[in-house]
């Protein structure tokens, strides 16, 4: 065979080749050109494919009507009913923590949390568990709740809608059965959006008026951040300010001396403010929140810019289809999409690391609550010995500042990981604060002629540390089952009548 010429010898010998060939590599080019940015488009309509079915208020409550627009954000959100999920010590199951640690019973004797305190679960459970608990109570007939409207604040989407209607301070005045029947859709949508743009929005006043009076503006802080703040409207610390306007308990965040544990302690003590008299050891005390944002905002991952919508809310893909999830949930649940768009470490390992400083964390904690409890115990003791004001007044505040440090950091959810190191710091000091509380207390009894070990009470199991603390549980559960079954189905009749005239337009017909 003979073998080919070299191409620049066949072209030097018919020149219309290279002509062909010129225009053929421009047809080429021409058609990859087109098929890149078809590609680009498609990729684009992808990320944003959005198709409007309906149109509706600006203040729509009901996530389903949202969901008919947004169906992939709808759907990962209506996982948040799912409560499967365990890891070690969090998750979406129901615990009830009183029964895990009876301890808390006597921490909180006098107060609400003793009768009831069950660990979050998602967000679309917000309006049955502040129903279900005991702590709302069994307002019936007439009858009042123990607490405020102010507590719908952090439920629902049909909060901006009447703070809309009314202003904040009408809306937090009152008992909390008055707005019973205007408040009934979880958490959702227009908590975090804005119905005309989908932006993400602040909704809830205290933490606008928090960052004013820090001066900063809120409107004009970055997208990354954002992505935090939307959720530091209700995972924050917060109290009731009965001040501001003449007996409305106004949403305050106490914010105005720092975040720290100590700042907030000092801000609490300056105001002389108290969420409760303590029933055994009668300290003025404070009862933390949830301090989530606060507590995050002293870890690493803060300190590199990670939101929180970056592990609790990742981006998913599903058919060519990118969104972000909507499933809020325990990153434990997600590692992959949660914690692997960062770290190249396995699962397992990645899980270890957060079970380690959990461990670590919650050692030290159990024990500054043993203290506790025992300081409780001994100011009793003090007082049934006839001790006086002047004698107590030190020690009340060494008790008081203990169990704030304790439930600060305990009440944080999540705060073991988002910031252990300051998490470990606030409980050490708490454990220093109360031994320091009882090194007093042990003087004193002294004096009052107790010599010997105050006994630790018999506080094995929930029941037992109920009746240690004098509470008839069964009363309460009683009035709310029958509080559940008369009061709110007519709260849900209501709410759906006045529903059904809200604007919702179809596209389609
Ligand atoms: C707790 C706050 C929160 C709630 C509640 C919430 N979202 Fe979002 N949503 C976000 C965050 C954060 C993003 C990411 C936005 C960004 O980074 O631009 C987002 C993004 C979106 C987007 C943009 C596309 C995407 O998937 O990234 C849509 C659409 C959306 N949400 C719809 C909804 C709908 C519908 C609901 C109610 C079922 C809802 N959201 C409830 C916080 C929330
Ligand atoms: C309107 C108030 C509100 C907003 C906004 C909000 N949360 Fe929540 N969140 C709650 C309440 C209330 C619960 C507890 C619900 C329950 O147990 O019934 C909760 C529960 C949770 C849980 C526990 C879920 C589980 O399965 O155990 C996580 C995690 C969480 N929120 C993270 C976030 C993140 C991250 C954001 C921001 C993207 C956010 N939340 C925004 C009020 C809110
Ligand atoms: C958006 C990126 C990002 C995501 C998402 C992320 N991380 Fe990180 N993580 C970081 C960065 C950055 C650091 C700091 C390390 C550094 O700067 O070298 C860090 C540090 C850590 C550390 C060491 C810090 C410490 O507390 O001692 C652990 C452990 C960790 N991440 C675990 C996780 C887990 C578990 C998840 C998922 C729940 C996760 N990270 C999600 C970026 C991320
Ligand atoms: C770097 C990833 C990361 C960031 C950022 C982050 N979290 Fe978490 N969060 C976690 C992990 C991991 C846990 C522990 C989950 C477990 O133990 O199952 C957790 C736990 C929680 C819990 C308790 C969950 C449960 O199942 O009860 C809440 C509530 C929470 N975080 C809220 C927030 C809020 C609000 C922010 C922002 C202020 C935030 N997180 C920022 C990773 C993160």
């Amino acid at each position: 065979m003979k073998p080919m010429k070299p191409f620049t010898i066949q072209i030097k010998q018919k020149p219309w080749l290279g002509w062909l060939l010129f225009l053929a590599s421009i047809v080429i080019v021409f058609i990859l050109g087109l098929l890149a940015s078809s590609i680009i488009e498609r990729r684009s309509e992808a990320a944003f494919a959005f198709t409007p079915q309906v149109r509706y208020g600006d203040y729509e409550p009901r996530n389903e009507v949202w969901g008919k627009n947004f169906p992939m954000e709808y759907q990962s959100y209506k996982k948040t009913s799912d409560t499967l999920f365990r890891s070690k010590y969090n998750g979406s199951a129901t615990i009830d923590m009183l029964e895990i640690d009876p301890r808390l019973v006597v921490l909180w004797a006098g107060y609400g949390f003793s009768k009831a305190y069950k660990q979050g679960r998602g967000h679309s459970y917000a309006i049955t568990d502040v129903r279900n608990t005991l702590r709302t109570g069994a307002p019936m007939d007439g009858g009042k709740s123990p607490m405020p409207n102010t507590c719908w604040t952090c439920k629902s989407p049909d909060v901006p809608r009447l703070m809309e209607e009314m202003g904040p301070a009408d809306f937090y005045s009152g008992t909390w059965e008055e707005k019973g029947h205007e408040i009934v859709n979880s958490i959702g949508c227009a908590d975090c959006h804005d119905a005309s743009t989908m932006e993400l929005q602040i909704t809830r006043p205290a933490l606008k008026e928090a960052f004013e009076r820090l001066g900063r503006d809120i409107t004009t802080v970055s997208h990354q951040e954002m992505r935090s703040l939307v959720c530091a409207q209700c995972h924050v610390e917060y109290y009731f300010n009965k001040e501001i306007i003449e007996g409305v308990p106004y949403l305050t965040l106490p914010w105005d001396n720092g975040f720290s544990a100590e700042a907030m302690e000092e801000y609490y003590d300056e105001i002389e403010f108290s969420d409760w008299t303590h029933k055994l050891s009668k300290a003025p005390m404070l009862k933390a929140q949830h301090p989530g944002y606060e507590i995050y905002s002293t870890g690493v991952h803060a300190a590199r810019g990670v939101s929180c919508a970056d592990c609790h809310m990742p981006f998913m893909s599903e058919g060519g289809q990118k969104y972000t999830d909507h499933h809020v949930q325990s990153p434990l649940n997600n590692v992959a999409n949660s914690c692997q768009v960062c770290h190249r470490e396995e699962t397992a390992q990645l899980i270890r690391d957060v079970y380690e400083r959990q461990d670590r964390i919650i050692e030290n904690r159990d024990q500054l609550e043993v203290l506790l409890v025992r300081s409780h115990v001994e100011a009793k003791l003090a007082w049934d010995l006839g001790a006086n004001d002047d004698q107590m007044a030190l020690i009340l505040l060494d008790i008081r500042h203990a169990q704030w440090r304790w439930d600060y950091a305990a009440a944080s959810h999540g705060g073991s990981f988002h910031s252990p190191l300051e998490t470990s710091r606030v409980i050490a000091t708490g454990i220093h604060t109360a031994q320091e509380g009882r090194i007093k207390l042990s003087r004193l009894l002294f004096e009052l002629g107790h010599t010997g070990e105050v006994p630790y009470p018999d506080i094995a199991t929930k029941a037992k540390a109920q009746v240690f603390i004098g509470m008839d549980a069964a009363t309460l559960k009683a009035e709310k089952e029958a509080f559940l079954e008369s009061v709110t189905p007519q709260w849900d009749a209501k709410a759906a009548e006045r529903e059904a005239q809200y604007p919702v337009k179809s596209l389609f017909e």
